[in-house]
């Protein structure tokens, strides 16, 4: 068998297509939205979400004011919207995800806008955040989490949150299912 190397630059990259999750924190008026797809459960019990913030976010700086964030997870069709979250600051753009095209909705349980596009959404409050390189892992004790009413997670038919192949390129997921 052979391999071929790849640049440590790039490693990442064997670890995408993955879900991207908008990252939102702070109040209804001063809030950012970031997407991220260094993201992943980490916890049953308690429930407990991980995300990778580079230091240098608006986002990152307004969990550790806030310490709540919510992670929304959009569809496809809104890959546009998605990528211009990720190519500018909520520092030089106010109401970020009505910039980029989508809407705010209120929160259940934490003080920041959510996205009404949304195909699923949860609220979590900050319980740890750690340094690890040029990025921090910053977790999050879930304490909601809802579906756009009909979406069922565990359909692959009905739940196609948009997974991010790296640079500006998108996809969703397949619907071809193995039962083993
Ligand atoms: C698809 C996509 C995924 C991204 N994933 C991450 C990530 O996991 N962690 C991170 O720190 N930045 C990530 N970024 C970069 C931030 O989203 C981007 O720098 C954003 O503009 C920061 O906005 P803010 O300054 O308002 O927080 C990603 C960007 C894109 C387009």
């Amino acid at each position: 068998m052979q391999f071929e190397e790849i640049d440590l630059s790039e490693w990442h990259y064997i670890l995408h297509p993955r879900p991207v999750a908008i990252v939102v924190s702070g109040d209804w008026e001063n809030y950012s939205a970031m997407p991220a797809s260094w993201v992943t459960p980490v916890s049953r019990k308690p429930p407990i979400a991980a995300v990778a913030i580079a230091r240098s976010r608006h986002t990152y700086k307004l969990i550790s004011k806030y310490r709540e964030f919510a992670l929304c997870i959009l569809g496809l069709e809104h890959a546009k919207s998605i990528h211009m979250l990720g190519s500018v600051s909520g520092r030089d753009v106010r109401d970020k995800i009505v910039y980029a095209g989508l809407s705010k909705a209120r929160a259940r349980k934490i003080s920041c806008p959510v996205i009404a596009e949304s195909l699923a959404i949860a609220e979590c409050l900050l319980v740890k955040d750690v340094e690890a390189g040029d990025h921090n892992l910053v977790l999050g004790e879930v304490l909601t989490a809802y579906v756009k009413t009909g979406v069922r997670p565990l359909n692959t038919e009905s739940y196609s949150p948009t997974l991010h192949v790296g640079r500006n390129r998108y996809t969703k997921p397949g619907t071809e299912v193995v039962e083993v």
